[in-house]
């Protein structure tokens, strides 16, 4: 088997986050992705390990925001390589409140979908959140950032606890 085939997948980038009891998170996610359009329904796919995913699930919502091109590193490490437990990762870019309670930063994104958590199911090492879409808005006009443009412009790397990692 040629692993490398799933390298040409293709992806954007995108910050998912949630609050529950207090506890605010999110973090950087290449797998998210629109699943039904009757009722406008996504998913995305979180590691168990990340502490959003806890905070996803004890919230019953998300909410994920579209990284547009005027990301940088900082910004994404920010989201992506750094852990919600110790961290406040809503101190640099803003906070806001979403339609269903989630946290999120209006900087370097150009759409919000709020999300209403419906179903979720253990793929293993990650587990897919599947949520309802109550709100959405578009922040800007910027384009969105791709995994490809992430790799090829920003130099960016792939964190083990992405949903693509390969060691
Ligand atoms: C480019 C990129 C893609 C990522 N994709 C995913 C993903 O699809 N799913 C996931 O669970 N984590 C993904 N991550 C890793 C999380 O963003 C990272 O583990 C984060 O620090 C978790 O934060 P938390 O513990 O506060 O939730 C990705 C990170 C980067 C930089």
């Amino acid at each position: 088997m040629d692993a490398t085939a799933l390298f040409k997948m293709t992806y954007g980038l995108y910050v998912v986050s949630a609050e529950a009891d207090g506890q605010r998170a999110g973090c950087v996610v290449n797998t998210a992705t629109q699943v039904t359009s009757t009722p406008p329904r996504v998913m995305v796919a979180v590691n168990k390990e990340n502490v959003t995913a806890g905070v996803i699930a004890a919230a019953k919502a998300f909410t994920v925001t579209v990284i547009d091109k005027t990301a940088d590193m900082p910004y994404i490490g920010n989201f992506g390589f750094r852990s919600s437990a110790t961290y406040n990762k809503f101190e640099h870019y803003g906070c806001e409140t979403s339609a269903v309670g989630s946290p999120y930063s209006p900087e370097h994104v150009c759409a919000l979908l709020a999300c209403k958590l419906v179903d979720t199911v253990d793929v293993g090492t990650h587990l897919l959140f599947i949520g309802d879409v109550v709100d959405a808005q578009k922040l800007s006009d910027e384009e969105p950032l791709t995994y490809a443009y992430y790799h090829a412009v920003l130099k960016g790397k792939t964190p083990p606890k992405a949903s693509s990692y390969q060691a």
